[in-house]
């Protein structure tokens, strides 16, 4: 019997008995996987990729580092990925963000070498985002889940994940073992069930969520689903997280993975449609914006164009070292001529100027 109060080293094993995938789970698998492959070949008509997955990504920073109620806003991140000098300067959750993006990268450089999700990945990405050294929890660490602090009953402890010597460790190879081996279940049907494990786990004193969520991307690009991680799952998941927490406790309490891996497929389905829109709609932009700048300015370059959509605001320095403009009066007149055409407007805050694009902007907040 399950007691949330007690360390819950009942923890099944994977894989899952086969029955739990149904017509049902299949067809919503079907409709994911058609998506999610439509994603992947918009990907490769971005023209500088690793730039524009880097805006999304940003956005799956916020997202995903906001499901932990750690909040920041558009501003403070856009101005702080403005310049790596704004970005020592952040607030904690902002830097919070940044890390998340940070080990999102990390990560997928690791599983590029290795080719799957191995304890280094993990490991990595962990200490990425909460900027520590420490490992696995040790043995002793009192960890559980409680109900956030906006919620009815906020503090009770709602799941107390396994504790005792060796135990996490072996549940996390099992779970390495089924990701990597096992050859009964679809990727895209291992990711969900890999995402309950892993949370059901929790081999972290804190970062769980994050790192796991991290993990169902990079798992999607070791099995060549995507080639870069960028989709942007959080977003569905912060919009429907009583839904996130009920499913996951939902396999816990009574084995019901159908609702579960539903909750799944269909967050990368909608989250597949709506980052293949983000990526249409930004490169239709980016092309009408250089269409309508270029025949004005001599001096605009798709350089230009690119770093324009790779950050909503920018520096005025940052747009010298693109064009190759070392003359402050140039520039000065250059970033006047950019605002006059409305290509980006300049927000003041205190002594400082950013540029922003608020065609890119608009797009992200979709
Ligand atoms: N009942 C549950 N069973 C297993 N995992 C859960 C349950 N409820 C929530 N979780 C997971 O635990 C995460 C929170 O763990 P935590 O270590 O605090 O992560 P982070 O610091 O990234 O918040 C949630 O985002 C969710 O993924
Ligand atoms: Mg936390």
């Amino acid at each position: 019997m399950f007691d949330r109060n007690k360390p819950y080293n009942d923890l099944p094993n994977l894989p899952i008995d086969e029955k739990f995938i149904d017509k049902d789970i299949l067809k919503q698998w079907g409709l994911a996987s058609r998506a999610l492959a439509e994603l992947n070949r918009n990907i490769l008509r971005i023209p500088n990729p690793n730039m524009l997955i880097n805006t999304i990504a940003l956005q799956e920073a916020q997202s995903s580092t906001a499901i932990e109620n750690i909040f920041t806003t558009q501003d403070e991140l856009y101005k702080a990925v403005s310049d790596s000098l704004k970005e020592q300067e952040a607030n904690p959750s902002t830097k919070e963000v940044l890390r998340y993006r940070e080990a999102l990268w990390e990560g997928f450089k690791k599983v590029k070498e290795s080719n799957s999700i191995n304890i280094e990945v993990i490991a990595t990405i962990f200490q990425t985002i909460k900027k520590t050294s420490q490992g696995i929890r040790p043995p002793q660490s009192q960890v559980v889940i409680k109900r956030g602090e906006s919620e009815l009953r906020s503090g009770e402890i709602i799941y107390t994940p396994p504790r005792g010597e060796g135990i996490i460790e072996d549940k996390l190879d099992n779970l390495i073992g089924f990701l990597n081996e096992e050859k009964t279940f679809d990727p895209l049907l291992k990711m969900a069930i890999a995402h309950y494990q892993f949370e059901a786990i929790q081999p972290f004193t804190d970062g769980n969520g994050r790192t796991g969520r991290i993990i169902n991307l990079l798992y999607l690009v070791s099995q060549n689903l995507i080639s870069h991680p960028v989709l942007y799952l959080s977003k569905y998941i912060i919009e429907n997280k009583d839904d996130y927490y009920f499913a996951l406790s939902g396999v816990t309490q009574r084995s019901s993975w159908k609702p579960w891996i539903q909750y799944m497929l269909k967050a990368v389905l909608t989250t597949s449609l709506n980052t293949n829109q983000i990526i249409d709609d930004i490169l239709n932009q980016m092309e009408a914006t250089y269409n309508y700048a270029k025949p004005k300015l001599k001096w605009y370059s798709l350089e230009l164009n690119q770093a324009l959509f790779s950050q909503p605001y920018i520096k005025q320095k940052i747009i010298g070292e693109v064009i190759n403009v070392k003359s402050r009066t140039t520039l000065t007149k250059y970033v006047k001529q950019l605002i006059q055409l409305g290509i980006l407007s300049a927000k003041e805050d205190g002594r400082e100027v950013f540029y922003v694009n608020n065609d890119l902007i608009r797009i992200l907040q979709g």
